[in-house]
């Protein structure tokens, strides 16, 4: 392992060398260690079978896994599977209990998905539902599955105020919803993209959801987060 980390001598006597955040992502990495060897081969497997690289970054697949750690969560959903990779960190985080059902429209996804699934060894507490996850959530809502108490949305990104009100249908009493890429460099704030800003009013004004939006800065950019949980009656 080498830790560089970037100090302050060594940037102020260095100025070809720019701080940014993936850097710094880079030095938090070597430090924590977030992802082992089952989830690097699993980024790996993603990059080689083509997939685009668009899953969660290093740290913020351990923030997925302590966050449903934290909720204590069982019975867990995801929207985008992608190749696995954020599936498993939920995985983990529910424990060797709980259950993982995930939607993915494509099946070249959900086929490296349940490779990577089974070289983590949680193949037999994840369901890979493949379809379109409009339909999928809909067949869902008449199954007799119990409800989840942690969703995660992070598909198709103008679906997120269907994908909210299924996961409030879907969800437990005091469901958590966690909800990716909401920020996107500055874009929810677009003008000219109204509908992004609609989402966050919807959850703003929902009259049973607690809700955090939480910018990030990482190796994957300028994103965020949605934050919600069901509140207490
Ligand atoms: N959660 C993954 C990344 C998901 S990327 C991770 O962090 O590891 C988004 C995924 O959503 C892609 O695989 C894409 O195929 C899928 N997707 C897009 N639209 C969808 C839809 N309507 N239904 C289900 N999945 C969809
Ligand atoms: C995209 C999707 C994601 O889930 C993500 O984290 C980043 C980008 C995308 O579809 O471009
Ligand atoms: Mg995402």
């Amino acid at each position: 392992m080498t830790i560089k980390p970037i100090t302050t001598t060594n940037i102020s006597t260095n100025p070809m060398l720019i701080v940014n955040p993936e850097i710094v992502d880079n030095t938090l990495n070597d430090l924590l260690q977030p992802e082992d060897q089952v989830l690097q081969h699993v980024r790996a497997t993603c990059a080689d079978k083509g997939l685009p690289a668009i899953e969660v970054s290093a740290q913020q697949g351990k923030m997925l896994e302590l966050l449903v750690r934290t909720a204590k969560a069982q019975n867990i959903l995801e929207i985008g599977t992608l190749g696995g990779y954020s599936t498993i960190c939920l995985a983990r985080g529910g424990g060797a209990e709980s259950f993982v059902t995930t939607l993915e429209y494509e099946e070249h996804h959900a086929k490296v998905a349940h490779e990577n699934l089974r070289y983590a060894g949680v193949h037999h507490r994840v369901g890979i539902l493949v379809g379109d996850a409009h339909t999928t959530l809909a067949a869902l809502s008449v199954s007799a599955d119990p409800a989840y108490d942690f969703i995660f949305i992070d598909a198709d990104k103008e679906s997120n105020l269907d994908y909210t009100k299924w996961a409030l249908a879907l969800g437990t009493e005091d469901v958590t919803i966690l909800v990716d890429n909401v920020i996107r460099d500055g874009r929810v704030i677009d003008p000219k993209r109204p509908d992004k800003l609609e989402f966050i009013k919807f959850l703003g004004e929902h009259p049973e959801l607690d809700v955090s939006v939480v910018q990030t800065v990482g190796s994957k950019g300028w994103d965020g987060f949605v934050l919600a949980k069901r509140k207490r009656v």
